[in-house]
């Protein structure tokens, strides 16, 4: 299988500096790997083009809301999304949890609204609670997900995981939700990623993915 990289560029750039992306990656060769690119919502009309020029790239989001579409201002329904391009999206990154006190409940409904409208969601986990929020999830639901292993540790520091014991969390992962393709997280570069692509069916790259050129060598290498 195709190894998917994402790139989650989390709460940076303005719309400028997404163009000046787009712009350099437009200019880059295909790499084997498939990227998702995960902008800002706001930035997600401006990658568009990018999307549509190259054919190892498609675009996701970084949330969705838990409710679908009605009065719940600020919020961003999976009906927001329809038009956009939009394949994959993030939910439950521990960032959400950590700073908008987001619930296992409240990912799995959005796992649920993002089905709906046929957007795959990867579902990002720390080993602590890999069977909690698999058990909030409808049962039926589990295998359509995409998972992401990112250990709060290596999120942001520098410090990835060994890629051998990481494998052994991919292995839990896989008893509770099924065969789904599970990805790395956490401080994943150049440098180690093939490391982690030897076990994972990918990664999620947040640091390392806001220069277009240093991801697009990390893709080449995953
Ligand atoms: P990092 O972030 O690559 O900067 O560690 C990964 C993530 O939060 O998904």
């Amino acid at each position: 299988m195709q190894k998917l990289v994402v790139a989650n560029w989390k709460s940076h750039k303005n719309l400028s500096e997404a163009e000046a992306w787009c712009e350099t990656m437009l200019g880059l060769e295909p790499v084997s790997s498939l990227m998702i690119l995960t902008p800002p919502f706001s930035l997600l009309s401006a990658v568009q083009n990018l999307a549509d020029e190259r054919r190892d790239l498609v675009l996701g989001a970084q949330d969705i809301s838990p409710y679908p579409a009605g009065s719940y201002t600020g919020a961003i329904s999976a009906r927001n999304l329809e038009g956009l391009n939009v394949q994959y999206v993030i939910v439950g990154h521990s960032e959400r949890r950590q700073h908008f006190g987001e619930s296992h409940q409240d990912v799995a409904k959005k796992v649920a609204q993002a089905i709906e409208v046929g957007v795959t969601p990867i579902v990002c986990l720390d080993e602590d609670y890999i069977a909690d929020q698999a058990q909030a999830i409808d049962a039926e639901l589990l295998e359509r997900c995409v998972v992401a292993y990112e250990p709060l540790s290596s999120i942001g520091t520098g410090d990835s995981a060994d890629p051998a014991e990481a494998a052994q969390i991919k292995d839990r992962i896989q008893k509770v939700f099924g065969l789904v393709p599970v990805l790395y997280g956490g401080s994943v570069d150049e440098d180690n990623v093939a490391t982690f692509t030897e076990y994972f069916d990918g990664v999620i790259v947040g640091g390392e993915s806001l220069d277009a050129t240093e991801f697009h060598s990390l893709a080449q290498r995953a």
